[in-house]
């Protein structure tokens, strides 16, 4: 029997993952670049028992069916590389609000996956343990290293995996996320990776993924904040032109109305980008010594209900270990 509780941060991705070309093993269509967030954070305890006659899930003090499903699958990933039967209990809490656009389930199948793995007795590696995180929700692989990270693109389950590509420590940016809605997105992003494939601007996307990324990677490289300011908008609206036309519309009239003040701002002399994921949310990306003007712009609007401040953060980890 044994016990392990990790936690992990979601992450933002820069250039976007939308679409796959593999839907069993998750492989995404492109390669993607993210940050991980360091105050939007999952803590999870998995727990192995004989003793359990079946998995419980507990997510935020709630049994939700869906998520369930999807976590038992997972469980049964990990079941299968230790060898072992045991059913399980899971306890996860999430410190921000789950299901609006937040990428929770990144930070959650990544704390699963650390925290089952090592429960299980397995010893993996960074990368078997982001291809394992994947396998549960894509995103999740990029919350498995530490920093800025690339998730690879690879047309096999054993080469799809996520590395650091610079330390949390490499650039002072902020994601300054603009909480505008705390309802549930109507469409979820597993539902969306479908639904974009057959619109007709999403071949032309994916032909220019892979330019996109590595210019994504050298503006990291050379700290050029305006230029990779306007690559993250350029992505986010591209993103979302796929969405909509799909017939999938995330973005509220607060979303909207928080997006259109951005560059407003910025012909005022404060340097802020915004990017968007699956969801209403904004994220704002400024470099550190602008985030209080930044703040100070958000505290004035009505449609911003809660503003959270992300710096560059490390990845999933183990917390506590127990073996009995
Ligand atoms: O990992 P998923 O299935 O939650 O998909 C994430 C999709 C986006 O957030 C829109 C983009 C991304 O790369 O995180």
């Amino acid at each position: 029997m044994s016990k392990a509780t990790a936690i992990a941060p979601t992450n933002i991705a820069f250039i976007k993952y939308m679409g796959r070309k593999d839907e069993a093993l998750r492989l995404p269509e492109n390669a993607s670049v993210s940050m991980n967030l360091s105050n939007l954070l999952t803590t999870t305890t998995v727990e192995f028992s004989q003793t359990f006659r079946k998995d419980t899930v507990t997510i935020n003090n709630e049994e939700r069916e869906v998520e369930t499903v999807r976590v038992i699958k997972h469980l049964d990933r990990i079941r299968k590389l230790a060898k072992i039967n045991d059913r399980a209990k899971v306890v996860s809490s999430n410190n921000f609000p789950t299901g609006t656009g937040l990428s929770s389930s990144s930070s959650g199948f990544a704390a699963l996956t650390v925290a089952g793995a090592k429960a299980a007795g397995l010893d993996l590696s960074e990368r078997e343990l982001s291809i394992l995180a994947r396998q549960g929700s894509g995103s999740a692989s990029r919350s498995i290293p530490d920093g800025f990270v690339e998730w690879v693109d690879a047309d096999s389950s054993e080469e799809s995996y996520a590395k650091t590509i610079f330390p949390a420590d490499h650039w002072d940016i902020l994601d300054v996320v603009a909480i505008v809605s705390t309802g549930r997105k109507a469409v979820k992003s597993s539902t969306a990776h479908q639904s974009v494939a057959s619109g007709p601007y999403y071949r032309a996307r994916i032909d220019r993924m892979a330019q996109k990324v590595q210019r994504c990677k050298k503006l990291i490289a050379a700290k050029d904040f305006p230029s990779f300011g306007a690559l993250c908008e350029e992505e986010a609206l591209d993103l979302h032109v796929i969405f909509m036309s799909a017939g999938i519309i995330y973005l509220t009239s607060q979303s909207l109305e928080l997006i259109k003040l951005v560059p407003l701002w910025r012909n005022e002399g404060l340097p802020v980008y915004f990017t968007l994921n699956t969801g209403q949310d904004v994220h704002l990306l400024c470099e550190q010594q602008h985030v209080t003007a930044v703040q100070k712009k958000l505290k004035r609007l009505e449609c911003v209900r809660e503003v959270i401040v992300n710096e560059p953060a490390r990845g999933a980890r183990v917390t506590g270990e127990q073996l009995f």
